[in-house]
């Protein structure tokens, strides 16, 4: 259930977006979800790189696209990334492990890419981050906090100023 707060920023290079994605992972706890909605070439797997290298992970981050899920055990926490796009049934979610990661008992953290295609299998609580491409090429990405962990979550994201997002009012982004 959306609560209602929303932060955004715009960022003209992919360096950017990966700055801002990089200032969410001191923040991040075992069992968080980052749900990440855009379009084909939005940026979503560049956010997860970015999140990923603020871990500390080395390994150079791909997308899952035809893997549907990617691990990276080298960081502060373990780091799992769906991308769900070639998937057509939600039974095959079982297949590729997605529950254990969603049902918030994993012991990192986990990104979905596509996870909007199964909107009957969304985790309960998670931080969703959407991005869109504006007229000159840059990218909006808003941050809409769904459930307690992920208000908290956005909260003290928000509030470093490293990440400069800006407080959207009006609420649900969709
Ligand atoms: N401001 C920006 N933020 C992020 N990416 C940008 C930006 N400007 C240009 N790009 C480029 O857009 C592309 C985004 O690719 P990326 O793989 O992250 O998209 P995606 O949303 O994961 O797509 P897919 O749904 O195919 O997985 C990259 O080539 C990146 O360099
Ligand atoms: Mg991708």
């Amino acid at each position: 259930m959306a609560n209602g707060l929303t932060y955004i920023r715009s960022t003209s290079t992919s360096e950017a977006t990966k700055q801002l994605a990089s200032t969410l992972a001191p923040y991040l706890r075992p069992g968080d979800v980052i749900m990440l909605e855009g379009d084909l070439g939005a940026g979503k797997t560049q956010f997860v790189q970015g999140v990923a290298a603020g871990l500390g992970t080395r390994a150079q981050v791909t997308s899952p696209t035809f893997n549907i899920l990617l691990q990276y055990v080298d960081g502060r926490m373990p780091i799992s990334h769906f991308d769900l796009y070639r998937l057509d049934e939600s039974d095959q979610l079982y297949d590729v492990g997605y529950f254990e990661c969603i049902d918030g008992d994993s012991d990192g953290v986990t990104f979905v890419e596509w996870g909007g295609k199964f909107p009957n299998d969304m985790p309960c609580d998670y931080l969703e981050i959407a991005i869109t491409v504006d007229s000159e090429g840059g990218r909006k990405i808003r941050a809409h906090a769904y459930g307690v962990r992920a208000r908290q979550l956005l909260c003290v994201w928000a509030n470093d100023s490293k990440s400069r997002l800006m407080k959207m009012s009006g609420g649900s982004i969709r």
